[in-house]
């Protein structure tokens, strides 16, 4: 689970996507955390203590005059137990509060209060779509930011009044992973990081063609890891039925070659390239432009077919790659004898770093094992879901960057 041993205090200020915030306490405490619910008098209107204090199983705090502490300070102890406070929903007028350092309420009172070094802050700002664009409300967001609060982004949609357009809050699990993000070590800050991920499909004719199994959720994870680790990441995948990881730009491509030509301008200004793509080796040499019959005489269509150009050879020695200005990482896909074949892909293709892993034990899977092979010798990762060794994977590029 994601926040194990994380204690977060959920506050809660007045708005209709307080019905949201339920959903959010159930998904933190699902991924390991406690949860203390903090409310405002407003929020208390759109949803009750009880429902909170539910789902959070504990007592909510809503008084700054609560007597139930024996020191009479919630503020203090509410705030010096918590890893972040996170508040989801943040009103406008609660973010006007936060600016001015106000306190006169047990949310804002703790809020001020908390050791500010310690204990982040983190907003989740949900309002009508006016009062998002006013001048004082983007005024007060650029200075929270500055003050050190974390401001999460803004939904756009429908909104409760029956206006559309930006403000309402982020939904409980787009939520959810940026406060799982935010955790995670930002260790490739300042990186801009290119993933191929998944197949690619290499045309016969309109409707057929030829691809592998590869589901791409190795890619995917990765470019999330990477994301979560401050990088800016850009996802070029091939024909998978995989959710774009939050915050990470995405390129849809089919064949080698279309994949191949995104790659060249995305690769130009990026520091670190993974190619997790099980690209096809081969391609047919010529696809149909019409749909090939069967005639009824037996005869069967003799394919033909082309070597696809090897995108990671190709990155890996270009200029910037070989000036150490791009750092390649490979992965092969192997049956059997993963450490000589790794090894040897890792020379012949000339990258820094070589992930090597059994092709019919990832292909589809949710767990995996990696072998890290570099030039000092090999690495093991061992099984874990793909989410946790991405992780891993991306602590150790960061680490091989530095002596790189
Ligand atoms: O040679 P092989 O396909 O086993 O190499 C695997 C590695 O090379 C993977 O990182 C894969 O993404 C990359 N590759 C590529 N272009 C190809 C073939 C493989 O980028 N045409």
């Amino acid at each position: 689970m994601d926040l194990t041993g994380k204690h977060i205090v959920l506050g809660l200020t007045g708005g209709i996507a307080c019905y949201k915030a339920a959903e959010l306490c159930r998904a933190l405490i699902k991924q390991g955390a406690t949860v203390q619910v903090v409310m405002t008098e407003a929020a208390a209107q759109f949803i009750t203590p009880v429902t909170m204090q539910a789902l959070s199983n504990r007592p909510v705090f809503d008084s700054q005059w609560d007597a139930r502490e024996r020191n009479n300070m919630p503020h203090i102890n509410l705030s010096r137990e918590a890893d972040a406070i996170l508040i989801a929903p943040c009103s406008a007028d609660f973010m006007a509060k936060l600016l001015h350092g106000r306190a006169d309420d047990l949310l804002s009172l703790m809020c001020l209060a908390r050791p500010i070094d310690i204990v982040p802050l983190i907003v989740a700002p949900a309002m009508n779509r006016e009062m998002w664009s006013h001048p004082a409300t983007q005024r007060n967001l650029k200075q929270l930011r500055e003050d050190g609060t974390h401001v999460l982004g803004v939904g756009n949609g429908d909104q409760a009044c029956g206006e559309t357009g930006d403000g309402r809050m982020l939904e409980p699990e787009e939520l959810l992973q940026d406060v799982i993000a935010f955790f995670q070590p930002k260790l490739l800050a300042g990186h801009k990081v290119v993933v191929t991920a998944g197949p690619t499909f290499e045309a016969i004719d309109p409707v057929r063609g030829i691809t592998n199994l590869s589901s791409g959720k190795m890619g995917f994870a990765i470019a999330r890891a990477a994301q979560e680790a401050g990088a800016e990441v850009t996802l070029v995948a091939g024909p998978v039925a995989q959710a774009t990881p939050r915050g990470v730009a995405r390129v849809d491509v089919r064949s080698a070659l279309n994949m191949r030509s995104a790659l060249m301008e995305i690769a130009n200004d990026a520091t670190i390239f993974i190619a997790t793509a099980a690209v096809a080796d081969w391609r047919p040499a010529t696809a149909a432009d019409q749909k090939l019959k069967k005639d009824g005489s037996g005869t069967t269509p003799q394919l033909e077919f082309v070597e696809n150009p090897d995108i990671l050879a190709e990155v890996a020695s270009s200029a910037r790659a070989v000036d150490g200005a791009l750092f390649c990482v490979g992965f092969a896909a192997e049956s059997h004898d993963l450490l000589a074949h790794a090894s040897a892909k890792r020379l012949r293709k000339k990258v820094p770093l070589l992930v090597g892993n059994i092709g019919p034990a990832t292909f589809g899977q949710d767990d995996n094992a990696l072998l890290l092979v570099d030039a000092e010798g090999a690495t093991e990762l061992p099984r874990n879901n793909k989410l946790q060794l991405a992780r891993q994977l991306v602590a150790e590029i960061a680490k091989r960057l530095h002596s790189h």
